[in-house]
């Protein structure tokens, strides 16, 4: 195996939780009920799809593509506004050593996130520099399931799928990586997924993954 590409939130940094508060206030206004079970669906999925799974369960009138976009928007100020407060100290230092000692050993690093705030988020935490390649919301048009953010990846590595670890938190993320070709390994909410090729229980078990 050559590379290591790693999901975002959920993975390298715990975002997810601020997906999940900013999601809630928008149903909460709406007056639409939301859990964090319904939350674990919107795991790896694009915005536009998470607001679709979420108005699942909205009774109201039927909404325009122009209200949507603007619950979108309102959604990802308030996303933007936790982030905000993000330091480096959102990164464990098991997460930041085992990408540094991956890297030392000489396997190429990727970041293959759904996000549009992917580079916020890394700039914030000050982990840019840890990726050899970033594929990310920006520079995709089918969100996971779909392999495209994975085999992205790969091709700006310059690796082939077949020999790309792809880590992941998500359900979607797991059937991603598998119709990529990739091996893929399943860390918190995925380690409990039959579809995963590799369970870890921490980050740090990513060193010990070859063995
Ligand atoms: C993924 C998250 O990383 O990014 C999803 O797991 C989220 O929950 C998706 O919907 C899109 O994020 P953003 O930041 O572009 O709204
Ligand atoms: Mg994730």
């Amino acid at each position: 195996m050559k590379a290591f590409i790693f999901d975002l939130d959920g993975v390298i940094v715990f975002t997810d939780k601020f997906h999940y508060l900013a999601w809630k206030k928008m149903a909460d206004e709406m007056g639409i009920y939301f859990d964090e079970t319904i939350n674990n669906r919107l795991r790896g999925v694009s915005r536009a799809e998470s607001l679709e799974i979420i108005l699942e369960r909205y009774e109201g009138p039927a909404l325009s593509q122009e209200k949507k976009a603007e619950l979108m928007e309102g959604k990802n100020n308030t996303y933007k506004e936790l982030l905000g407060g993000m330091t480096p100290d959102d990164v464990t230092d098991e997460v930041r050593n085992t990408l540094a000692e991956l890297h030392n050993r000489g396997y190429k690093l990727a970041l293959g996130s759904s996000s549009k705030n992917a580079k916020f988020i890394l700039e914030k935490v000050e982990l840019l520099g840890a990726f050899d390649a970033i594929s990310d919301g920006t520079n995709i048009t089918k969100s996971k399931p779909d392999p495209e953010v994975f085999l992205k990846a790969a091709e700006f590595l310059g690796e082939k799928p077949e020999e790309c670890y792809v880590v992941e938190d998500a359900y979607a993320g797991i059937d991603a990586a598998k119709s990529a070709g990739m091996q893929a390994v399943g860390i918190g909410d995925a380690a409990g997924y039959g579809a995963t090729d590799k369970k870890i229980k921490s980050f740090g078990e990513l060193l010990t993954l070859e063995e």
